[in-house]
C-alpha cells in the first residue's frame, strides 16, 4: 500500500498560476505568443495557465521521452510527437509540469532556437533547482520544491496519479 501527502495544495497553485498569466500577458501583449505543452506532464498546467491569460494566443503541444529509468534522467531526448506549428518568427513560451535536471528543457530551447523561432523562454508550475545538470533559470518560475519526487497535478509515477488535483509526495507503507 502506498499513502499521498499533500506537498502543494491546489489552492496555492491555482494562485501562483494566475499570478504568472498576469504576468505573460503583460509582456506578450505586442507579440505573437506560441504557448508550447510539454507533454504529458504538462497538460494540466497548461490548460490552467491558458485559461487565465487575457491575451491571444496559440497553442501547441509537444512529446518527449528521455531515456532512462522512470525516476533519473538520462539526458538523452527523443521527441515523440512533434509541434504542428511553423514556429519561424513567433515568440515561444515552453509549458513545464517540472524542472528537474533541466536537461530535457535545455534540449527544446536548443531545437527552438535552431527551428528559427523569435524567442524562446519557459513557464514552469514546479521547480527543483537543486537537483540541475545543467544551467535552465525559468523565466516564469511557479513554486520551488525540495528534492523529492512528486505526483499530481500533471506528474506520474508509473502513469499514475496524472489527475491528481493536487501535488503529492507517495509514501510507502
Ligand atoms: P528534467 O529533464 O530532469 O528537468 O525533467 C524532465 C521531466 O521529468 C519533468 O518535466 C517531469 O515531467 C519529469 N519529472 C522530473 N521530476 C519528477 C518527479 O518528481 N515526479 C514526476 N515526474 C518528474
Ligand atoms: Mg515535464
Amino acid at each position: 500500500m502506498s499513502t499521498l501527502k499533500v506537498m502543494i495544495g491546489r489552492d496555492e497553485i491555482r494562485s501562483k498560476t494566475k499570478e504568472l498569466a498576469a504576468r505573460i500577458s503583460e509582456d506578450y501583449k505586442d507579440k505573437d505568443l506560441l504557448m508550447v505543452c510539454v507533454l504529458k506532464g504538462g497538460f494540466m498546467f497548461m490548460a490552467d495557465l491558458a485559461r487565465e491569460m487575457t491575451i491571444d494566443v496559440n497553442l501547441d503541444f509537444i512529446s518527449c521521452s528521455s531515456y532512462g529509468s522512470a525516476t533519473v534522467s538520462s539526458g538523452v531526448v527523443r521527441i515523440l510527437k512533434d509541434i504542428d506549428y511553423d514556429i519561424t518568427g513567433k515568440h515561444i513560451l515552453i509549458v513545464e509540469d517540472l524542472i528537474d535536471t533541466g536537461l530535457t528543457l535545455k534540449y527544446l530551447k536548443d531545437l527552438f532556437a535552431a527551428k528559427g523561432c523569435a524567442s524562446v523562454k519557459v513557464c514552469t508550475i514546479l521547480d527543483k533547482p537543486s537537483r540541475r545538470r545543467v544551467v535552465m533559470e525559468p523565466d516564469y518560475e511557479g513554486i520551488i520544491i525540495p528534492d523529492a519526487f512528486v505526483v499530481g497535478y500533471g506528474l506520474d509515477y508509473a502513469e499514475k496519479y496524472r489527475n491528481l488535483p493536487d501535488v503529492c509526495i507517495v509514501c510507502d507503507d
